[in-house]
């Protein structure tokens, strides 16, 4: 079959690999019909992930059809149309029955991503993302095996098209969970820092909880944008506004601040010159600019929830400022098995429309220039989807 594979730092290639075969009998074969490139693949493609091979297979956004089923797959068989959650949970151990799936403790075989690890367990598998989450290959391919076919595929109704729940593989409940993590309802302000795919699920999920101001930062002024005529946000572009959190301020009742601060950007955050370098050196994991910009933005009692995904140290996190103002974070990768019926039932409502951000349609033979546009933000690219 054809597979989107890794070869180094920016350097990923479709190329004929070996099909995949059922290796328990709870797996399926699935016949990619839609995938997507994630911002979090663009962490792989950047080599800035440890342990990912030489020829290692991408992709944690994909949806298909089922052609082959092991003998204990009960939920899906042959034929049937699904979406894959890119988190791959058991559905039975001490964390899937909290519905905290993307804790799984059964699923990857790899050592996770904690650095003072101790004894705890590694975190649930991801396809396609390193061999510190399982080292499964992922769906920017013709074919892939997933595995736990009990627990995460959903059956998707002939009345939706691909494009409509390809996203509820992984942004969509990303940014929903984001939104509740933020504790965002009717009337709430918020500022979402990212305006990536990410942060535009968690402003329409946001729009779609009652929130009144959404405030979103970004340098592109295409996505703000496209981000202010979709979901009504307040743009404040970073390039041009040096402290976003000020400008936020200004425009909250009372200078305040908002009510909870949404970090969609993760540790690859770009405006810290120090952290650039000490990143690049390898000294420090991850630039802190957007956190620090999140503590500061939010009002005292307020909430910073990151979906944005993060690694190791960071210098000059100001948790004195958090203590003072007595802030909740919440954050973490998305329990995604545990959301889907749900964000189903909003999409089939018609009251979210995730595909709206769709920017480019190829070829999955076309993969390579995808992830190059997406990466370097060219030709106004917002979400790139590939069909095999
Ligand atoms: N928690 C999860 O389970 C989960 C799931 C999916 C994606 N993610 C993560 O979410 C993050 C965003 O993903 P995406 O697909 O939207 O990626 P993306 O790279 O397309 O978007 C990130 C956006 O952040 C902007 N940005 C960079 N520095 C900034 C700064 N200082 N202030 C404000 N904006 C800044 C960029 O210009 C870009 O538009 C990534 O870190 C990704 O890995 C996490
Ligand atoms: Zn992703
Ligand atoms: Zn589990």
């Amino acid at each position: 079959m054809r597979a989107l594979t890794y070869h180094g730092s920016h350097d990923v290639r479709v190329e004929t690999v070996a099909d995949p075969v059922i290796l328990a009998d709870d797996d399926i074969i699935l016949r990619v019909t839609a995938t997507a490139i994630c911002g979090s693949d663009l962490h792989l493609y950047r080599g800035k992930i440890p342990q990912v091979k030489d020829g290692d297979i991408f992709g944690h956004e994909f949806m298909g059809e089922v052609v082959e089923a092991g003998s204990a797959v009960t939920r899906v068989s042959k034929g049937d149309r699904v979406v894959v959650p890119f988190v791959i949970a058991c559905g039975t151990c001490f964390f899937c029955a909290m519905n905290l799936h993307a804790a799984c403790e059964t699923t990857n075989p790899g050592r996770g991503a904690i650095l003072n690890k101790k004894q705890i367990p590694s975190g649930a598998a991801l396809f396609g993302y390193s061999h510190l989450y399982g080292g499964l290959p992922g769906g920017q391919a013709e074919y892939v095996r997933v595995p736990k076919a009990n627990v995460g595929p959903m059956k998707i109704p002939d009345t939706l098209v691909d494009e409509q729940v390809l996203f509820l593989t992984d942004i969509l409940p990303t940014g929903y969970q984001a939104v509740l993590n933020a504790g965002i309802g009717p009337g709430s302000s918020v500022a979402i820092y990212g305006a990536g795919p990410v942060g535009l699920m968690a402003a329409a999920c946001a729009r779609l909880a009652g929130a009144e101001q959404i405030f979103m930062i970004d340098e592109h002024p295409y996505r703000l944008e496209f981000a202010r005529q979709a979901y009504g946000i307040i743009p404040i572009n970073f390039d041009e506004i040096d402290d976003p959190a000020t400008a936020i301020i200004e425009q909250t009742a009372g200078h305040r601040g908002v009510d909870a601060a949404i970090d969609a950007v993760g540790f690859e955050a770009k405006g810290s010159p120090t952290e650039t370098i000490l990143t690049t050196l390898k000294l420090e994991a991850s630039s802190g600019k957007v956190l620090r910009q999140c503590i500061a933005a939010v009002r005292r009692g307020g909430t910073v929830s990151v979906p944005g995904v993060y690694a190791g140290f960071i210098h000059g996190f100001l948790f004195g400022d958090a203590f003072d103002k007595g802030l909740t974070f919440k954050m973490g990768q998305t329990h995604v098995q545990a959301l889907l019926p749900m964000l189903l039932e909003h999409v089939e409502r018609g009251e979210l429309k995730p595909e709206v951000i769709i920017s480019h349609r190829m070829n999955l033979e076309q993969a390579a220039e995808g992830y190059r546009l997406f990466d370097k933000k060219e030709d106004d690219c917002r979400k790139v989807v590939l069909r095999p």
